[in-house]
């Protein structure tokens, strides 16, 4: 069974201690995970890393605007984070690609720590990057820890609940899975990588500039499902992004759309088999969205028709997928992991240590 590296033999006992945190990427998702798990029972934030100039050095409490010390500094670099303290897993949340994730979550496996991740590449790696996937694996392996890639979506909406889904069917023809939320409840920098606000040039040139990248999730989100069926796709086809025009003036919090200007943005991805479509992922994230819902409909025996109405909210739904994943990727066999690969998704509501077999 994988143990953690991080507690030696002598060290490691007991389900009374609590579980120690690294927080890696204190951005807004960073921080709110940060925020959640402090008030947590059963877990501690032993140490925090960020490059914005404007954390480190600076109380976690502080970043996270809490108005009072946590008695964690921001750290410029892992290895000051951890140079006097242990962890169990970091929870890292800094971007959605994994060749810019690569090293920052080698470094920490590198240090014998469990990562659960928020990078959405990570979340099904072998379909993008399966050199780097295969290293992360072998790495994971050798320092005896796990890695898991996971959140809202990629890691449970459009993947993990669909192939949940497909539990009681005999037969499976095609699965379609639609996402469509209001961008103006969501994170601000949410709603800058969905061109809110954008003209539609200014839209299609960030986009061809890869200044904003749109979803970043759909082919890992049907990798996953076919992996989890053993479908050998023909491809995967992911399709160009397309600008949602505001017809009347639309607002967020933060940003201001006039109509004509872009209200965020619709993507379509399709899984094909023996020539047909067999999955179809359809995302559309936008201010002044009306309705908003998460639905699968799976074509098969038995039909299966499932529909979430409002939509899960995105950041409250990535938050508690990365902190309920904790005890799961503590307790998994080393290597890297997908949400196919863990046991079904449940909320870790107690004592933490309650769902941790032994670390
Ligand atoms: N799977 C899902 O469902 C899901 C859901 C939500 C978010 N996400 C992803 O999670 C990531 C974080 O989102 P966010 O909204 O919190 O972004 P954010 O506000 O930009 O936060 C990222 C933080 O990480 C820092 N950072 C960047 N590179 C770093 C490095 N090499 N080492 C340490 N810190 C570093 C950033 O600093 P600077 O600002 O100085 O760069 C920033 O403070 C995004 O890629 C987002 O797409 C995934």
């Amino acid at each position: 069974m994988k143990q953690s590296k991080a507690r030696t033999k002598e060290e490691k006992t007991t389900t009374l201690e609590k579980i120690r945190v690294l927080a890696y990427g204190v951005g807004v998702v960073g921080g709110m995970i940060a925020k959640s798990l402090l008030e947590k029972e059963g877990v501690e934030i032993v140490g925090a890393v960020d490059v914005d100039r404007n954390k480190v050095g600076k109380d976690l409490g502080d970043v996270l605007g809490l108005g009072k010390k946590v008695g964690v500094k921001v750290s410029g670099d892992l290895d000051s984070a951890l140079a006097k303290v242990k962890a169990d897993i970091a929870v890292h949340a800094t971007s959605s690609y994994l060749k810019d994730t690569y090293s920052q979550i080698a470094s920490i496996v590198e240090h014998g720590v469990n990562v659960v991740s928020t990078c959405e590449e990570l979340s099904y790696p072998y379909v993008s990057e399966p050199k780097l996937a295969e290293k992360l694996d072998a790495l994971a392996r050798k320092h005896d820890v796990a890695v898991l890639g996971t959140g809202i979506n990629p890691g449970y909406l459009m993947d993990t609940l669909v192939i949940t889904l497909t539990g009681p069917c005999k037969k499976v023809e095609k699965i379609e899975a639609t996402r469509v939320m209001n961008a103006a409840t969501r994170r601000l920098p949410f709603q800058k990588k969905i061109g809110a606000g954008l003209s539609v040039e200014a839209f299609r040139q960030k986009m061809k500039d890869k200044e904003i990248t749109g979803h970043v999730g759909l082919e890992q989100s049907i990798a996953m499902i076919a992996d989890a069926l053993a479908w050998k796709l023909d491809k995967i086809a992911v399709e160009p992004v397309e600008p949602v025009v505001a017809k009347k003036l639309v607002q967020s919090k933060d940003i201001r759309v006039d109509a004509g200007k872009v209200a965020g943005l619709k993507q379509k991805a399709k899984g094909m088999m023996r020539g047909k479509e067999i999955v179809l992922l359809d995302f559309q994230a936008y201010i002044g969205a009306e309705e908003e819902y998460d639905s699968v409909m799976i074509k098969g025996v038995p039909e299966i028709r499932q529909k979430i109405s409002p939509c899960v909210h995105g950041d409250l739904g990535t938050i508690a997928m990365i902190v309920n994943s904790i005890p799961k990727v503590i307790n998994a066999p080393a290597g890297l992991l997908t949400m196919k690969d863990l046991p079904i998704p449940s909320a870790a509501l107690e004592d933490m240590r309650k769902y941790v077999k032994e670390i």
